[in-house]
């Protein structure tokens, strides 16, 4: 008996930890502990400092806490925190430091009266902020004035302001930024169309969103619309490329929403950064964040718009829970896109993309050969930086797997499931294990058969790409593989059926070249095709790679130009990774780094940083 009382005992106390652990574990890179105090809503308060490259100010949060709480918990990285206060009227309040760590940065505590609902935190960035860049007015189109945006995803919201850095946790805000009066400021909010005269700008997002959402940007900035939901910012001489690009941003728009439902953030704007924004586009809400290396002046690359206006739904509205779960945010997202696509250019167009991405997709599968567990679509980031995990596989295995659903079950089924995951989780968070339920209840019970065939777990809890992974065709790419075999076989250049090409043709044209071609035949094609000079970055990129692999050395000037103006990740990486493969490849790469550096987000200059083994002052 006593043995039987003492073992059920012990079997109750491992339950109860088996019931709490997964609470505490919320999120393995923020330090917040949202069941015992959270954050609902922000009023920041600060002013930007181009001469400092610091933003201070304030930042009040209401929070609602458990009855035994007796504290709460912020991320904070790189920031000076001034002081403290509580309550609405502001006494002043104690706070301490707590865990420090070179990946999450500093945990800052305060504590907590049991009736608190309301903390202010008075601090500053630093230079060191990563979620900053702070261009001088050489870096801009202008030339004329300093311009700053934020990046926070994943992880850089801790050092733009004081916050509980968790993509699980949502708040609403307004904020007063005070920017010098020659600028405009704009957040992922309701923003203004032009520029006042006094430089304080108000801003609401009246829907919560979490951390890595939050976003501002600061310059010389003025606004198109296009459509009466839709519009773009940039730069004054960015202006009319950028509208004319984006023309048909409304009508992406409505195909979204009869694909998935309303568009709940009321406007959808793109914002054109200048070339040093480290990504292709970032889904602030109301406001993406994009690089202009998609103006390619033809419409081509606005596929980007899509996706980071499908992100509207996957992402901003059912966000992943942590970073382990970054594919049901992308995987989603990419799927979204290319349907949103194909509605709007043709199948097609859309194939071209998903073919592209499967491409992609497979390099990066050899990349991480020795490291399979990288290639699960559910990651294990712990202790990691979650940027460590943000590559194609989140992206195009996650897309593969929805197109299988797509295949098995049928299209309609597959849009009313989607329809309906949109709609009752909206505003919520979504793990990997509640979508696998939710999935299995309310989608594959209805079609007996379809989990055997489509086997779940196996893309998500396993290596590498399933046996039964859709095979994706382009009868686009079919014409592109006639010309090129034309070209292998000796014939010129000139010869060559290219004249409607689109760019991606081009670019499955410039992928397909073998190593090892004479120095004769690059030449004849840069001439013929003027692959160097082109003002189309996605071929650019292409070409200067096979330039590299082919050590076609005409091609360096303007690849050289490239990577000092252009700081998107996803063009650097390739080019570098490919130099650091040869002795005199390595010393071009360091050349060109060292000027190109300075140009660089954080993101970036992390990553390539690694790569080069790059020590400050070299
Ligand atoms: N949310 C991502 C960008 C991101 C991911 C930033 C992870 C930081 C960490 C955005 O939606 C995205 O996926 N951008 C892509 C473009 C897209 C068309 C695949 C990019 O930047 O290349
Ligand atoms: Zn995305």
């Amino acid at each position: 008996m006593f043995l039987y009382k003492n073992l059920k005992f012990i079997l109750l106390l491992i339950m109860s930890t088996l019931t709490t652990v997964p609470v505490l574990a919320f999120d393995p890179h923020s330090v917040a502990i949202p069941d015992e105090a959270v954050v609902q809503k922000l009023y920041l308060n600060i002013s930007v400092d181009f001469g400092k490259k610091t933003i201070s100010g304030k930042a009040q949060w209401t929070i609602k806490k458990s009855a035994d709480a007796d504290a709460i918990h912020f991320d904070t990285k790189n920031l000076t925190i001034n002081r403290v206060t509580i309550d609405e009227i502001e006494n002043p309040w104690k706070f301490s430091w707590g865990k420090d760590d070179e990946i999450l940065g500093h945990e800052l505590i305060i504590p907590l009266k049991s009736n608190t609902t309301v903390v202010t935190i008075y601090y500053s960035t630093t230079p060191e902020s990563a979620a900053c860049q702070w261009l001088d007015q050489s870096q801009t189109a202008g030339k004329k004035l300093p311009f700053l945006f934020t990046q926070c995803q994943a992880i850089l919201g801790r050092t733009l302001f004081p916050c509980q850095d968790s993509p699980g946790i949502r708040f609403t805000y307004e904020a007063d930024v005070k920017v010098p009066v020659e600028m405009m400021a704009l957040m992922s909010a309701e923003n203004p169309t032009e520029k006042n005269n006094t430089g304080i700008y108000h801003f609401r997002m009246t829907n919560p969103i979490p951390s890595y959402l939050m976003a501002l940007s600061v310059g010389d900035i003025k606004f198109q619309s296009i459509g009466d939901r839709t519009g773009v910012y940039a730069e004054p001489s960015m202006l009319e490329k950028s509208a004319y690009e984006f023309a048909d941003m409304q009508k992406m728009l409505e195909a979204a929403e009869k694909l998935y439902g309303p568009y709940r953030w009321g406007k959808y704007d793109v914002l054109v950064l200048p070339p040093s924004f480290p990504f292709g586009g970032m889904e602030n809400p109301r406001l993406t964040f994009a690089t202009p290396t998609i103006l390619a002046g033809d419409r081509s690359l606005v596929s980007l718009v899509s996706h980071e206006l499908a992100h509207s739904w996957s992402g901003n509205l059912v966000t992943n829970a942590n970073w382990n779960d970054f594919w049901l945010n992308e995987g989603f997202t990419v799927y979204f896109e290319r349907r949103i696509t194909e509605a709007l250019y043709g199948k097609d167009f859309a194939d071209m993309e998903a073919y592209l991405g499967m491409e992609d997709l497979k390099e990066t599968l050899k990349d991480f050969e020795k490291t399979p567990d990288a290639t699960h679509l559910k990651l294990k980031l712990d202790g990691k930086d979650p940027d460590d995990g943000m590559n194609s596989i989140a992206y195009e295995k996650g897309y593969a797997l929805l197109l299988l659903i797509e295949k098995t079950i049928g299209r309609d089924a597959l849009d009313n499931f989607l329809r309906k995951y949109f709609d009752s989780h909206a505003f919520q968070v979504m793990t990997t294990e509640k979508f696998i339920s939710y999935i299995q209840k309310d989608l594959f019970s209805q079609f007996p058969g379809a989990e055997e065939k489509i086997k779940l777990n196996d893309w998500i809890f396993k290596p590498g790409l399933p046996a039964n992974c859709p095979v994706i065709a382009s009868e686009k790419f079919n014409e592109v593989d006639r010309e090129f075999q034309k070209w292998m076989d000796g014939a010129s250049p000139k010869s060559l059926r290219t004249a409607n090409w689109f760019t991606q043709q081009w670019l499955n044209f410039i992928d397909k070249l073998p190593a090892k071609i004479s120095i004769e035949r690059m030449t004849e094609l840069d001439t013929i095709f003027k692959f160097s000079s082109t003002g189309n970055a996605e071929i650019a990129d292409a070409w200067f790679l096979q330039s590299l692999i082919n050590n076609y050395s005409p091609a360096y000037i303007y690849m050289e130009k490239f990577l000092i103006e252009v700081g998107r990740r996803k063009f650097l990486m390739p080019l570098y990774k490919e130099m650091m493969k040869s002795t005199a490849g390595k010393e071009l790469a360091m050349k060109i780094y060292k000027q190109a550096r300075p140009n660089y987000h954080f993101v970036a200059r992390q990553s390539v940083d690694e790569l080069l083994n790059w020590k400050d002052g070299l």
